[in-house]
């Protein structure tokens, strides 16, 4: 990966081959929000089709899921979102910038120790030797205050019965809320999963560059409900698991690692965590996480046990969370609503959950990164994407060699028969040698030239994009062979 040693480098590749825009860029961007372009979204929904098919449809032990992002604002109250899912900031007085108190340095770089929500120390005086980021300033900053990280919405036109909801900080919490349909509803047996993939909504303080920490973001989330005890044999599982998908996949094995959480950072729901993180080339290299996977406990089926119990206090103060406290928890809760009744062992508990929480956005920019290749050929750099066939945004390209003789018409031919199984690309327009080279900068696996001797014997020229390799297959064979090729 000789070229993209910037972040810069990468978002100019994404923007150029239109995989990734900035969001309303016509009107000068909006922070932290960006658009997939034609190629882009071919690549993330190839990177969606290869999660769901590994995770869920080759599994036997995983069903799907696809949950409204609305949700009863009763849901985030009891999963601990509506009081616990903040950041706590400070406001610079001289600029009136807000930053994270956990990102405030002071002169030498020091950052403030990550401490939890709670336990944090929110007077001004913690933050004398502290420097704004904004306007260089030190230690004028506001007492910290928790900066709840939910974006609000309005549900309903009459003041009534309007109500203010939460857009969904994580898909999770709509899988816990639809547990025991799904039990009810299927023949599932624990242990078994349910997974979706959606987006999810966070109102970050400081957005990092690019899609790194966006403030609208797409997430591959499972919830493995497990008999308490099995927990550690499934999160070794899964870990296992998750990462393979990485490799198998194409991602090279020495830019993947796992990271484990130190127990500060875990979060309210979590009793262990490790993150797969992928090593970007910018800089010495910069590690970023990929997905989590963390051992939530039966954390969240017990929390909204405790929710369904506190509605009437719902119903009592119209709806204001702030004056809610979830009821304390049943004696029996292990008998509760959400409880799992094991046939075969005549027992009844509240299931853990292990959660392989993965990041639609970041995975399909590290597959974007880990295929960018470079390599002198013939005196002249070649660029390419080596994506895997699964991933690739166009599976193959077909071509005329020139604009006459019938050639145009054959090549549209096998192009509309193509696109039935899979994505194609007609071109016709320029040199052969620069259409090859565009194909193998969008990542396109197979080049299809329709030549002068498909005229005489009906078969066509294949170009491999990885060994620029040529050779010759019948017309009548192409649609097998490529298939065979793609795996689809
Ligand atoms: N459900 C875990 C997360 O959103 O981070």
């Amino acid at each position: 990966m000789a070229k993209l040693t910037k972040l810069d480098d990468i978002v100019s590749l994404c923007k150029r081959r239109g995989f990734i825009f900035q969001s309303s860029e016509i009107y000068g961007g909006l922070a932290s929000c960006y658009d997939y372009g034609p190629l882009g979204v071919e690549l993330k929904n190839n990177v969606k089709r290869a999660w769901w098919r590994a995770s869920i449809n080759m599994r036997d032990d995983v069903v799907g899921l696809d949950c409204s992002i609305l949700m009863h604002p009763m849901v985030w109250k009891a999963s601990g979102h509506a009081d616990k899912f903040a950041d706590l900031i400070a406001e610079c007085k001289k600029c009136n910038t807000r930053t994270r108190v956990d990102h405030l340095a002071d002169k030498a770089g020091k950052h403030t120790e990550h401490v939890p929500l709670d336990t944090a120390q929110k007077d001004a005086q913690s933050l004398v030797n502290k420097v704004c980021p904004s306007c260089g300033t030190i230690g004028q900053f506001t007492d910290p205050m928790p900066f709840r990280l939910m974006f609000e919405t309005k549900m309903g036109a009459n003041v009534d019965d309007s109500m203010t909801l939460f857009l969904r900080p994580e898909t999770a919490q709509g899988i816990f809320a639809n547990f025991k349909n799904v039990v009810d509803s299927t023949r599932v047996k624990i242990p078994f999963g349910i997974g979706q993939i959606g987006k999810s909504f966070r109102n970050e303080v400081t957005t990092k560059a690019f899609i790194f920490r966006t403030r609208e973001f797409e997430q591959a989330e499972i919830e493995f409900f497990c008999e308490p005890g099995t927990d550690e044999e499934w999160y070794n599982h899964w870990k296992e698991f998750r990462f393979n998908w990485y490799v198998n996949l194409g991602i090279k094995k020495e830019n993947l690692r796992f990271r484990e959480h130190d127990p500060d950072e875990l979060a309210h729901y979590a009793k262990g965590c490790v993150d797969i993180e992928y090593k970007f080339p910018f800089g010495s290299g910069d590690w970023q996480e990929l997905e989590g996977i963390a051992n939530r406990t039966n954390f969240d089926l017990r929390q909204h046990q405790r929710g369904m119990r506190t509605m009437n206090d719902w119903y009592e103060n119209k709806g204001d969370l702030g004056k809610i406290t979830l009821k304390a928890e049943a004696e029996d809760y292990e008998k509760g609503p959400l409880s799992y009744f094991d046939e075969q062992q005549k027992k009844r508990f509240i299931p853990y959950v292990i959660e392989p929480s993965a990041g639609i956005d970041r995975s399909t920019l590290a597959f974007l990164v880990d295929a960018y290749d470079e390599e002198e050929v013939k005196g002249e750099t070649r660029n390419l994407l080596r994506f895997s066939p699964a991933l690739a945004p166009t599976k193959a390209a077909i071509f005329p060699l020139v604009k006459k003789d019938g050639m145009p018409e054959i090549a549209h031919n096998i192009c509309d028969d193509l696109r039935k199984y899979f994505t194609c690309f007609y071109d016709e327009k320029g040199a052969i040698g620069r259409r090859y080279r565009r194909q193998d900068e969008a990542g396109t696996p197979f080049c299809v030239t329709v030549d002068g001797q498909t005229l005489e014997d009906k078969t066509v020229t294949v170009r491999d994009r990885d060994s620029m390799e040529q050779y010759r297959v019948s017309t009548d064979q192409i649609k097998n062979h490529l298939r065979e090729k793609l795996d689809i």
